[in-house]
């Protein structure tokens, strides 16, 4: 079985259709799951989400759907600066109240994990299995640089085995890692890389006697959702971010 996982959309329609156009040319691909994330920082929330109802896609929540679904305080995200953490705020209010009803309920609905067999539940395993961030909580930021001991943590806790595979997103940086025959695989972002790579990105994992994963990056209308941005009442600084693939500006 060969799944493209897509996650981190955050709103950017013009990602998302470059990624699905990208899916759709190639003929390899059983099926199609999104690990979260799907609105915040550009303004097509409710768009973003009727292109995945329309097609069907299955997925998780990420703490900006499940945020967003219930009015919670803030989005979970994370902020390195005073900055940042202003904008966060300003993203998660206009996201908050602007997304349609229909929209809130159907991030209300995702499930926080979603557990696949790819050889099918008439054998033992492998199992992969879907999660936004972490399979505790949607604000942890599992990167790259984890120690072993911790990445065993979380896989204990999803009672995964050799064999298995874990993937999620939420840092927006892709990686790929084996520990003890457990694949860890961080799909990266479609709608907000933070990689230093405009490009959207999304991962296919094949899943057979071994796993493998290839990372894709897609050229999408990056200038659609720039001007979109500025010219919505979201901080111009989210379509300089897009820009630079997530890098910190030229002071
Ligand atoms: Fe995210």
């Amino acid at each position: 079985m060969r799944y493209a996982l897509i996650s981190d959309v955050h709103a950017n329609l013009p990602a998302l259709e470059a990624v699905l156009g990208n899916i759709d040319s190639r003929t390899d691909v059983d099926a199609i799951y999104h690990l979260g994330d799907l609105v915040g920082y550009a303004p097509w929330p409710d768009e973003t989400v009727d292109l995945i109802r329309a097609r069907g896609i299955p997925g998780v929540a990420g703490n900006y759907d499940s945020t967003t679904a219930t009015g919670y305080l803030h989005c979970g995200c994370r902020y390195e600066d005073p900055r940042q953490e202003e904008l966060s705020h300003l993203s998660y209010e206009w996201t908050r109240t602007r997304v349609s009803t229909e929209t809130k309920r159907f991030l209300a609905g995702l499930p926080f994990r979603i557990d696949l067999r790819p050889l099918g539940g008439h054998v033992a395993g492998p199992r992969l299995s879907l999660i936004h961030g972490n399979p505790v909580l949607n604000t942890v930021y599992w990167t790259e640089d984890r120690p072993d001991r911790f990445c065993l943590q979380m896989a204990a806790l999803l009672e995964a085995k050799a064999g298995d595979t874990i993937a999620f997103g939420h840092t927006h940086k892709p990686w790929h890692r084996e520990i003890e025959g457990i694949h860890l695989v961080n799909t990266g972002s479609v709608g907000r890389p933070k990689d230093g790579d405009w490009r959207a990105g999304y991962a296919v994992v094949e899943i057979d006697d071994v796993v493998t994963v290839e990372y894709v990056r897609v050229e999408y209308d990056l200038e659609r959702a720039a001007r979109a941005i500025r010219d919505s009442d979201l901080p111009d600084d989210f379509a300089g971010y897009l820009e630079r693939g997530g890098m910190p500006a030229a002071r």
